[in-house]
């Protein structure tokens, strides 16, 4: 993999006990938020649960609270708001899953959950899993600079049909067609960039951040976002499913429009190389404070799952 030729990243700590911890704790939150397998209508709390606790990466969730960390907060006050983004992206994938969308069986290493639960509860999983997440946020602590209504104004435009939502139509839509690179990249920016910009703006905003840290992570947010769906690309080309824990190849089967098909392997390596020496620029006013974001960058880059 091409290695970020400029500035590059230096944790000062070990990331991956770092995303270990953290990623304990956010499931730990997460099963208080959630309704009990055994609540009624037990068979949807079971489906939300299944591919809630399904062993994903937790990046979003990590991202939120580096980025608290990264403007002088407590990882505390990220919580809530890194265990929503979590939700929203669990449903994305749900959807994104089923047979009229990428028809996907396998996903976080075990078969996807309209195969377990059936469409119809997966859908619905999707569904609540997507209002679990407005349930959260206005669990979540209020700031002086944003309140609860700005807070729900950040996810619910990053999830809805002008970014994630509309990203995942357009992505549909550009199924065997050619389109520009420009294209792809707006495609990747709603679907997947959206919500990782989210999740890095919600964190700041929960430790009260100030206008300029904001914009920091929004630009930040931005090309990590567009360097992970590029990676994910080339995952898809380049890893076996069990590596992955989803099917691999499916991108070249569904004639998806993504980088590798269009600019190949190696252009895409250094596109995603390109994305995250810019995400990086953009931490400097943020200090050493933000090398865990870095860390977190770094890392998105060089993943091979
Ligand atoms: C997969 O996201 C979907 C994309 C936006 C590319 P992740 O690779 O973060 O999936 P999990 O959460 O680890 O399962
Ligand atoms: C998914 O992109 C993006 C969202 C779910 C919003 P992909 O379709 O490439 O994700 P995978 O490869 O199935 O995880
Ligand atoms: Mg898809
Ligand atoms: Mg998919
Ligand atoms: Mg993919």
């Amino acid at each position: 993999m091409a290695k970020p030729s400029k500035q590059t990243a230096s944790p000062s700590k070990d990331i991956n006990a770092c995303l270990a911890r953290w990623t304990g704790l956010v499931n730990d939150a997460l099963d208080r938020y959630l309704p009990q397998p055994n609540c009624a209508p037990a068979a949807l709390h079971r489906a939300m649960r299944y591919s809630l606790f399904a062993g994903g990466k937790r990046l979003r969730p990590a991202l939120c609270l580096a980025a608290a960390e990264a403007c002088g907060g407590q990882i505390e006050n990220a919580i809530p708001l890194a265990c929503a983004v979590e939700c929203v992206h669990t449903y994305s994938l749900i959807h994104d899953d089923l047979p009229a969308m990428d028809n996907d069986d396998f996903r976080r290493g075990r078969p996807t959950c309209h195969k377990v639960f059936g469409e119809a509860v997966a859908i619905l999983a999707g569904d609540a899993l997507l209002t679990q997440a407005f349930e959260i946020v206005a669990l979540a602590k209020a700031q002086p600079r944003y309140s609860h209504g700005d807070m729900v104004l950040e996810l619910a435009r990053a999830a809805g049909s002008r970014e994630l939502v509309g990203g995942q139509v357009a992505d549909l839509q550009a199924e065997g067609r050619k389109i520009s690179t420009a294209e792809l990249k707006r495609i990747h920016q709603r679907k997947t960039a959206a919500l990782i910009r989210c999740s890095l703006r919600l964190g700041g905003m929960s430790v009260n951040c100030s206008p300029a840290a904001l914009d920091a992570l929004t630009e930040f947010g931005t090309n990590v976002g567009l360097a992970f769906q590029v990676i994910d690309d080339i995952l898809d080309v380049t890893q076996s499913s069990q590596q992955l824990g989803k099917t691999a190849g499916k991108d070249q089967a569904a004639e998806k429009a993504t980088y590798p098909a269009i600019v190949g392997l190696e252009k895409s390596r250094q596109i995603a190389a390109r994305l995250t020496n810019r995400a990086f620029e953009s931490l400097r006013p943020l200090g050493s404070r933000a090398d865990l974001l870095r860390a977190l960058g770094e890392l998105m880059l060089r993943r091979d799952r």
